[in-house]
C-alpha cells in the first residue's frame, strides 16, 4: 500500500475554500414539498439503526430480519440479518402488483436516434425471459456472469436477470481492452459472458464482440457467450456463441422469483487500487438495495409519479449500478437512458434530450460540465431546460466555477445542486446536501447523509478542527458497504480498515476539510489513484502497462491537474537502448500500447522521455516532485533525494510528447 501523500491536502486551497461565502437555499415551495425534511437528521441521530430499519421497510421482504446490523465479524458487516428478498422482484414485480405496469421505466435513445419506451411490464417480461435463458444455460445461484455491453436496455435486463436467479454479475465497462476484460473474467471465474455485436459511439461502431472473442481465448471458465444484436454488423461466430434474442425468444415471459438471504452476493465490480491489480468489490443484497433506494429518493427528491430522471453514467461504473439500475427501478422511477456521447451528432445533444423527454432530475459528472463550459453557453441556451428541478454531480470534486455554471446556465437559478460523494466501495451516496433542506455552497458536498458517520482526521486518527485539512473516514458501518474484495479478504482489511484499526474507521483515500461552518469540502485522492474524467485509474496500473512495452526500461506516472478532466495522466519514461528517438513517434506508440493493455481511458495525456527518475535513498520514486514538474511548479523539497541533481536533469533534459 502507498504511503500517505500529506502534501496533497493543500493549505492554500483550504484557505480559498474557507472564503466561499455564497450560499443558495432551496425556495420555500421546493422545501415544503421535499421528500427529505430537516427533522430527518435528528431522527437518524437519535437511533441510527432504527433509522435504517425504517428505510429497509421501503422494500418488499419475504421474510423479516431478526437484527438490523451484526458487526461482530467486522469489517465484514451483516445487515438485516436473516431477512430474505429478491432484488429483481423489488425492482419489477412489486410495481406491477401496485398497478404501475404501464408506467415507462426506461426511455431509451440510441446514438443514431432510434428510440424505445419500455414499460415496467415489458421490462419485467424481458427480465423473466433472460432469467429463464440463463437458468437453461446452467447458470445458478452464486455463479458469476460477466456483462460487457454498451448503454442499451439489455444491460439493465442482464443485470436484473442475474439478480433474479441469485447469480452474481460482474459488469465490465465497454471501454476496457481485451486484456482488462479477460483478467476481470478470470478473477471472478465467470461462467457466461453477455456482450453485443457492437455499440454506437461518436458515430462509429464500438466492436465489442471482437474484443470479447480475443478475451475469451484466455478465460477457461467461460462456457457460453450471449450476444445481443445491436449494430447488426458481421461478427465471427464461435461454438460458445449464442444470440441473446434467440435464447430469450425460446423462453416464457414468466418466472417466479425465489428470495435470497439479505447477505446473498449481488455483484462484483472491479475498481482500481494502489497496486496494478484491480479489486473486485463485492456487494450484497438487502443493505445495498436499501441504501441505493433510500438515497435515490432522498438526495434527488424523487417523485416517481411525475419526475423524469436521467443519470448519464455508464452501467460499467458503480454510479450506473446504483443510480441507473437499482435505485431508480426499486423506486419505480421513469428514466432516460442514452447510448452515445454528448457531442454526437452535435454538441447540444444532451440539452436536446432534456427538452425532448422533459427531464426533471439530472445527474452527471463535473468533467462533462467543464467540457460544456468550454463549448459555450449558446448551446444549452438553444433548448428548453425548464423541466429541470434538481441537478446532481458525482465522481470528483466540483470546482466552484463549474458549480455556478451548472446552477445558472443549466438550472436557470431554479434547481438545488446536490454534490454527491461516494465510492464503488460505499455502494451508495454517503455525503450530499439534501435538496429541500440545505443552503448549499458552490463546491461543497456539505454533510453526511442521515444515518452515516464521517469525520476528518489526521494520520493518527484524531479529529482535526474545522478549517484544517485531513483524511476522510467513515466512522460507522452503513448498509451498502462493500462486504469484501472478491477472493482477497486480506486486501480488503489492509486497504480500508488497517490504517485506523484502533478506532474502527474506514479509510476512504480522500483528503477533506470542514470549513468554519462545519461544511465538508473534498480535496481529491491522497493515494496513488488518479481521477481522470471521474474514472479511477491507478498510477501502478499505467506504469505496469508502460513497462510491458519492450522499449521502456522504467516508468513513473502522476495525475496532473487538468482543466477539463480533473486530472490528466502524465508519464515519465526511461527508454531502453538508443535514446535519439523522435519523442512524438514513441509517445504515440506508448499511448496506444497503454490503450491496448488497459483501455483508451488510461492513455496518458503526456509522455515525457527522461534519463533518470527522482528517487529517495531507499529507492522510492518521488512522485510529488514529478507532479511539480508536470504541473510546471517550482520544485518542492528535494533534500531526501538520493541525488538532488536528478530533478534538474529531468526538468532540463526531457523531451515531451503531448496528446494530439
Ligand atoms: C471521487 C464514484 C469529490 C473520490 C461514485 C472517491 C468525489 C472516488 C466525489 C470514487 C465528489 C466521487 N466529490 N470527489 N462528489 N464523488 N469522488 O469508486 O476521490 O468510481 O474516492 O465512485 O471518486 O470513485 P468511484
Amino acid at each position: 500500500m502507498s504511503d500517505f501523500d500529506s502534501d496533497v491536502v493543500d493549505p492554500v486551497r483550504i484557505d480559498n475554500l474557507n472564503q466561499e461565502n455564497r450560499t443558495f437555499a432551496p425556495t420555500p415551495e421546493f422545501a415544503r414539498q421535499a421528500f427529505a425534511q430537516p427533522g430527518i437528521y435528528d431522527e437518524a441521530d437519535q437511533d441510527r439503526l432504527a433509522f435504517w430499519d425504517k428505510q429497509a421497510q421501503r422494500l418488499n421482504w419475504t421474510s423479516p430480519w431478526s437484527e438490523v446490523l451484526d458487526w461482530s465479524q467486522a469489517p465484514v458487516a451483516k445487515w438485516f440479518v436473516g431477512g430474505r428478498l429478491n432484488v429483481a422482484e423489488n425492482c419489477l414485480d412489486r410495481h406491477l402488483a401496485n398497478g404501475l405496469g404501464e408506467r415507462v421505466a426506461i426511455y431509451f435513445e440510441g446514438e443514431a436516434g432510434d428510440t424505445r419506451a419500455i414499460t415496467y411490464a415489458q421490462l419485467h417480461a424481458e427480465v423473466c425471459q433472460a432469467a429463464n435463458a440463463l437458468a437453461a444455460l446452467g447458470v445458478g445461484e452464486l455463479d458469476r456472469v460477466a456483462i460487457y455491453l454498451p448503454m442499451i436496455p439489455e444491460a439493465v435486463v442482464a443485470m436484473l436477470a442475474c439478480a433474479r436467479i441469485g447469480a452474481v454479475h460482474n459488469v465490465i465497462f465497454g471501454g476496457f481492452s481485451a486484456d482488462s476484460l479477460s483478467s476481470r473474467i478470470n478473477d471472478a471465474e465467470a461462467k457466461v459472458v453477455i456482450t453485443a455485436d457492437g455499440g454506437f459511439r461518436r458515430g462509429k461502431e464500438l466492436p465489442l464482440k471482437i474484443i470479447v472473442d480475443e478475451a475469451v481465448k484466455l478465460t477457461p471458465t467461460v462456457e457460453h457467450v450471449l450476444v445481443v444484436q445491436r449494430t447488426k454488423s458481421d461478427v465471427e461466430w464461435f461454438e460458445h456463441d449464442l444470440w441473446w434474442h434467440e435464447q430469450l425468444a425460446a423462453q416464457p415471459a414468466e418466472h417466479s422469483a425465489q428470495s435470497f438471504d439479505s447477505e446473498h452476493p449481488l455483484f462484483i465490480l472491479y475498481t482500481s487500487g494502489t497496486t496494478g491489480k484491480p479489486k473486485g468489490i463485492l456487494h450484497t443484497t438487502g443493505g445495498y438495495l436499501t441504501q441505493a433506494a433510500f438515497t435515490h429518493a432522498a438526495v434527488f427528491d424523487l417523485n416517481p409519479d411525475t419526475d423524469v430522471y436521467w443519470c448519464t453514467a455508464d452501467v460499467g461504473w458503480i454510479t450506473g449500478h446504483s443510480y441507473v439500475v437499482y435505485g431508480p427501478l426499486a423506486n419505480g422511477a421513469t428514466q432516460l437512458m442514452y447510448e452515445g456521447t454528448p457531442d454526437t451528432p452535435h454538441r447540444g445533444r444532451w440539452w436536446e434530450l432534456i427538452e425532448k423527454y422533459r427531464v426533471s432530475i439530472f445527474y452527471t459528472a463535473p468533467t462533462a460540465l467543464r467540457t460544456f463550459m468550454k463549448w459555450g453557453d449558446e448551446l444549452p441556451a438553444g433548448f428548453d431546460l425548464s423541466s429541470l428541478r434538481v441537478l446532481g454531480s458525482v465522481g470528483e470534486p466540483i470546482n466552484p466555477e463549474a458549480w455556478m455554471w451548472y446552477r445558472e446556465v443549466i438550472g436557470h437559478n431554479n434547481c438545488p445542486i446536490v454534490d454527491t460523494w461516494w465510492q464503488t466501495e460505499t455502494g451508495a451516496i454517503m455525503i450530499s446536501p439534501l435538496p429541500g433542506v440545505a443552503a448549499t455552497k458552490p463546491g461543497s458536498a456539505m454533510r453526511a447523509l442521515p444515518g452515516i458517520g464521517i469525520d476528518v482526521v489526521d494520520a493518527e486518527g484524531t479529529h482535526v478542527p474545522d478549517g484544517v485539512g485531513g483524511y476522510l473516514v467513515l466512522t460507522e458501518p452503513w448498509p451498502s458497504m462493500a462486504r469484501g474484495i472478491w477472493g482477497d479478504p486480506e486486501r480488503f482489511i489492509e486497504t480500508y480498515w488497517q490504517r485506523y484499526a484502533k478506532q474502527g474507521f474506514y479509510f476512504a483515500g480522500d483528503g477533506a476539510t470542514r470549513d468554519l461552518d462545519g461544511d465538508l469540502w473534498l480535496l481529491g485522492r491522497v493515494d496513488d489513484v488518479m481521477n481522470v474524467s471521474g474514472h479511477r485509474i491507478s498510477t501502478a496500473e499505467v506504469e505496469s502497462a508502460l513497462v510491458s512495452h519492450p522499449r521502456v526500461a522504467e516508468a513513473a506516472v502522476v495525475g496532473a491537474k487538468d482543466d477539463v478532466t480533473g486530472q490528466g495522466i502524465v508519464a515519465f519514461v526511461i527508454l531502453r537502448g538508443e535514446n535519439n528517438v523522435d519523442a512524438d513517434t514513441i509517445g504515440a506508440e506508448l499511448r496506444n500500447h497503454v490503450g491496448q493493455e488497459i483501455g483508451p481511458i488510461a492513455k496518458p495525456r503526456q509522455i515525457m522521455i527522461v534519463q533518470e527518475l527522482p528517487k529517495t535513498r531507499s529507492g522510492k520514486i518521488m512522485r510529488r516532485l514529478l507532479l511539480d514538474i508536470a504541473e510546471g511548479r517550482a520544485l518542492g523539497d528535494v533534500t531526501t533525494l538520493a541525488d538532488p541533481a536528478v530533478v534538474q536533469l529531468i526538468a532540463s533534459g526531457m523531451t515531451t510528447a503531448d496528446d494530439a
